[in-house]
């Protein structure tokens, strides 16, 4: 088999085919992966029923695995998978959609609004690669937008401005954004902000992109008002129709994106049926800017 990847939208997203994931990788193979992602930073596999170990397997391919822990609110005992693996379902440890007004549920409903994963670390996510094990027949779409784009079609002066510009990251932004009520104070320690460079170059194209996420709350040296609503102008103008591709889901796809070139969320659905997606994650290897929070 020899792998092949069509782009299928005008700006990013490729799809791949030509590849069994479940096998070990060739060095040509994983090469012509990694290509694929600096140029398409999304790469959708159709019909790749594979377990977590061979998530895991594949997942090396491209870096150290990034440790879940300090993402969630969800206490080690109540977590369902292997620490490697992201938890994305909306089930619990017996496997069945959690309570309605389930913590870890009413956390992870923060999926719903644009990020890019791990930007709340100090380090962020590299790569993220998403098994969707059981999807949802309607609803659950999962939609990225290309922030090379978004960068491209800013002002000149814009560009310029945002070039300057540092933001603080938090769990606590995005789910306090969404009204998620009190974090305990092991909570607040663990979702303490982190300083995230505003514009990002690609380490092998150079191509530059916004590091836009609902996680950020605010910009360093900016009144928080004024860097909220310069942030949320910013992710309307990323977010236009031309620079986003709604995915829907078939069982066993697998969804693979670059999350220094893209934002991501998932849209909703019908939360009493099961959808089981797990989610491996490649650590990124430096910090964005120089700056240290505070
Ligand atoms: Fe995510």
């Amino acid at each position: 088999m020899t792998i092949s990847i069509r782009q299928i939208h005008p700006v990013f997203v490729g799809e791949v085919s030509g590849v069994d994931l479940r096998h070990p990788l060739t060095p040509e193979e994983v090469a012509a992966i990694e290509a694929g992602m600096d140029r398409c930073a999304v790469l959708v596999f159709r019909d790749q029923n594979i377990a977590d170990e061979q998530q895991i397997a594949f997942t090396r391919n491209f870096g150290e695995i990034e440790n879940s822990a300090g993402g969630t609110v969800t206490k080690a005992h109540e977590k369902r998978l292997n620490p490697l693996m992201n938890d994305v379902s909306n089930l619990g440890t017996d496997h069945q959609p959690l309570a309605r007004d389930d913590r870890t549920r009413l956390f992870n409903l923060g999926n719903q609004l644009w990020h890019s994963d791990s930007s709340f670390r100090a380090i962020p996510a590299k790569y993220s690669i998403l098994s969707g094990r059981i999807v949802v027949e309607k609803g659950g779409n999962t939609e990225f937008a290309d922030m090379r784009s978004a960068y491209d079609a800013l002002d000149d002066k814009t560009k310029a401005l945002c070039e300057t510009l540092v933001c603080e990251h938090s769990l606590m932004y995005s789910r306090g954004s969404m009204g998620f009520p009190e974090f305990t104070e092991e909570e607040k320690a663990m979702f303490r902000p982190v300083r995230q460079a505003l514009v990002r170059s690609h380490p092998n194209t150079g191509r530059k992109s916004l590091y836009l996420a609902s996680h950020a709350g605010t910009i360093v040296g900016w009144p928080i008002p004024e860097a909220r609503a310069f942030l949320r102008d910013l992710n309307e103008e990323a977010t236009r129709p031309q620079n986003v591709y709604s995915h829907k889901w078939r069982q066993f796809d697998l969804l693979m994106w670059d999350n220094r070139q893209t934002m991501h969320r998932v849209r909703r659905f019908d939360d009493t049926e099961v959808r089981d997606m797990r989610r491996t994650t490649v650590a990124g290897d430096a910090p964005t800017t120089q700056q240290v929070a505070a």
